[in-house]
């Protein structure tokens, strides 16, 4: 891990940096508006970054039975993740018929024991072999059915039950990728005795904005007082004491991911308690938490329990644990939209009442109608909107670069920022500023 605002080590074009510029001695960070607003710059970020990257495409427990499979874009691109059958493997494979390319699994979930292209009926088992081909004789003996196989995304790996894909065979081990990130996830796992399962049912839901500007949105402290004002005076009118405020750090987790970690004054359905959950919950959520200090001590128990962390796994994946545990992924459709897809997810066998708790919180922030996502649905399409005005070039995000760095400062969008400039690379772009 390294402190926020370290440069990175490897910039040795750091004179070709006209779209990320950074100047340490005035306390200087900028960023070109034509990052957010270009065609251009859109499919190179496509090239670049998505192509090279790791994915996140699902979670094991969405997949727990053998053939059990889920449809996915990743990157734009049609796949779907199936547990092999006979294997039991997690696959992911390119969501395209071997013969002349339909889309083979059509169904968003469910379970099969193959899969029939609906166009000329070849199927494939849920190992991605091809099994049967009609009027086989037409193509004589040497049809090479180990040939016309699935083909999978060119690497897969899971790390503690979080899939992921890859497009670049030559990507680096996915627990080298995640780098810091990895002590996070295994903070929230761990919290949950090493089963946590995506509760099931999706937010979906589409930005008329930069896919970028939900990267700076999700481990952004600053805006969460003016943006959530309304959340805050919410949680004031049920009793909860916000004289602490929010307070916390960000860090640099490496490779472009960073997390924002703070103390908050909202309850925790894992292990604290508030006015929101009700005066018969404290007993209950008392005993959880001594639990949480008998197997975790009281310093990692406290973490576990008192703070909450908003994380990027850079390109596009967030990890919130907050007033629940969310995850979401968004991709890029075009410069100015991205869809979103976000889950819950929980320990797994969870009791009824607390599992009742832990979705009326996530309902009530995270929700598609609860106090957060619209506000900040709105927030990322005012600045789109805004950006389309023109007359200024540059968006400033050097907050706390002339101090120490605070959870509200912006240091955290930085990390992302230089990531996303040294994987762009010197920039070609002249014309288009
Ligand atoms: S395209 Fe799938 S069987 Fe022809
Ligand atoms: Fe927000």
């Amino acid at each position: 891990m390294t402190l926020i605002d370290s440069p990175p080590t490897d910039r040795a074009d750091a004179t070709g940096f006209p779209l990320v510029d950074e100047d340490p001695a005035h306390h200087r960070f900028r960023v070109h508006r034509s990052t957010m607003t270009s065609p251009e710059i859109f499919r190179d970020e496509l090239e670049r970054i998505f192509k090279h990257c790791w994915l996140y495409v699902g979670h094991e427990s969405e997949v727990t039975n053998p053939g059990d499979y889920v449809r996915r874009p990743v990157a734009g691109r049609p796949v779907f993740m199936v547990r092999g059958v006979k294997s039991g493997t997690v696959h992911v494979f390119h969501n395209t018929c071997t013969h002349r390319g339909a889309v083979v699994c059509r169904q968003r979930s469910g379970n099969a024991k193959v899969f029939q292209c609906f166009y000329h009926a070849w199927t494939f088992d849920s190992e991605g072999q091809l099994k049967g081909v009609p009027d086989r004789e037409a193509y004589g003996e040497k049809l090479d059915f180990d040939a016309l196989a699935l083909k999978s995304v060119a690497r897969v790996e899971s790390y503690r039950g979080f899939v992921f894909a890859c497009f670049d065979p030559d990507v680096e081990d996915l627990v080298d990728y995640l780098a810091g990130a990895r002590e996070y996830l295994d903070l929230i796992i761990d919290s949950a005795d090493g089963e946590m399962e995506i509760i099931k049912g999706t937010n979906e839901y589409c930005i008329e904005a930069n896919w970028k500007l939900l990267c700076e949105n999700s481990i952004d402290g600053y805006h969460a007082v003016s943006t959530h004002d309304t959340y805050f005076k919410y949680l004031v009118a049920l009793g909860t004491d916000l004289q602490g405020g929010v307070k916390g750090t960000a860090k640099d987790l490496g490779n472009g991911h960073a997390v924002l970690e703070y103390a908050a004054p909202w309850g925790r359905p894992i292990a604290k308690w508030e006015p929101l959950f009700g005066e018969h919950a404290k007993d209950e959520i008392t005993a959880l938490r001594a639990d949480l200090v008998a197997k975790h001590g009281e310093e990692r128990a406290s973490r576990m329990a008192d703070t909450n962390r908003n994380m990027l796994i850079y390109p596009n994946l967030v990890v919130n644990d907050i007033m629940a545990v969310t995850v979401r992924t968004f991709m890029p459709l075009a410069p100015d939209r991205m869809d979103i897809t976000a889950w819950e997810m929980a320990p797994r066998g969870e009791q009824p009442q607390l599992r009742q708790r832990r979705l009326d919180s996530f309902l009530t922030f995270l929700g598609p109608a609860g106090f957060a996502t619209p506000d900040d649905v709105e927030a990322l399409e005012s600045c789109q909107q805004g950006f389309n005005s023109g007359g200024v070039e540059w968006n400033d995000i050097s907050r706390g670069m002339a101090r120490e760095q605070r959870g509200n400062d912006e240091g955290q969008m930085r990390t992302f920022w230089r990531r996303w400039q040294q994987q762009m690379g010197p920039s070609s772009y002249g014309e288009i500023r």
